[in-house]
């Protein structure tokens, strides 16, 4: 069998373990294309909402996710409002409807459908061996998600798995979406972060886990800049590669995971 070369780092965990933020700053640092695939499920679960599609509907939502175009590019300049990335559903621009409370709460049944997760993994995984490869002018990927040591990239050389408890993810839900001027009930999010949870582990296809090699993160107790360096020492070991600029985000460099999206 053929081993490609892929210089590629998988970040899997659950909901707001600090997958997005560690993972877009390791990007940053590396000059690697960082690409979030749950943004993928949410724009599935937003097109049917949209539809007026049921979610349990497994045949519709399959057709769906097979035929959507969703995009996914760097903000352009004018798109300063804190996103990492734009998603378009066609021509519209679903960034920030795609984190809506009723996407939050449906997205776990759209990608528990394995029509879905074909459909979408595919996608990831020829995103992830295109960059990761080098050819589509990044060094490599950054991708995070649910399954991607186990599935998408299980030839990714530094897989990592990012852990916090449930009641700490929940208080940084809670924190961000405050911070985004929505009304949102602590006890609500908590509950519903504990369901996402047990959705996202016990489906039968590609459940949430730890891919074996993986090296697993505790988050909890970490500055962002604790993990992320972490993650780029053990890149610089697996990879051989080092950071490509300075660090020039504005994160202080205590910045905690609690105002972290994602
Ligand atoms: O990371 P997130 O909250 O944006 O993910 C949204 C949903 O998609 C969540 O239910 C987990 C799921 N997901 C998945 O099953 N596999 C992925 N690779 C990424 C996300």
């Amino acid at each position: 069998m053929n081993a490609i070369a892929v210089n590629a780092i998988a970040i899997d965990g659950p909901a707001a373990s600090g997958k997005s933020t560690v993972g877009f700053l390791v990007g940053q640092r590396l000059d690697f294309l960082f690409f979030d695939t749950g943004v993928m499920y949410r724009a599935v679960a937003w097109a049917i909402l949209d539809r007026g599609i049921e979610s349990e509907d497994r045949e519709a939502v399959g057709r769906i996710a097979e035929q959507l175009s969703i995009g996914v590019n760097a903000p352009s300049d004018g798109e300063t409002d804190g996103r990492q990335a734009t998603i378009q559903v066609g021509e519209l621009d679903v960034t920030w409807s795609i984190r809506a409370p009723e996407v939050d709460s449906i997205v776990p049944v759209v990608a528990a459908n394995s029509r879905v997760r074909k459909a979408l993994s595919r996608k990831q995984r020829l995103i992830g061996l295109e960059h990761g490869s080098g050819v589509a002018g990044k060094a490599g990927v950054v991708m995070v998600g649910r399954d991607i040591g186990t599935v998408v990239l299980p030839e990714a050389p530094v897989k990592i798995y990012l852990e916090a408890p449930l009641e700490e993810r929940a208080r940084r839900r809670f924190l961000e979406l405050t911070e985004r001027k929505k009304e949102a009930d602590q006890a609500a999010v908590l509950d519903d972060m504990r369901l996402r949870d047990r959705i996202d582990s016990e489906r039968a296809d590609a459940p949430l886990r730890p891919a074996e090699d993986a090296f697993l993160v505790q988050t909890h107790g970490l500055s962002v800049l604790e993990v992320v360096d972490q993650i780029l020492s053990l890149a610089a070991k697996r990879l051989g590669v080092g950071p490509a600029k300075a660090d020039d985000s504005d994160l202080p460099l205590d910045a905690s995971l609690g105002n972290d999206v994602e």
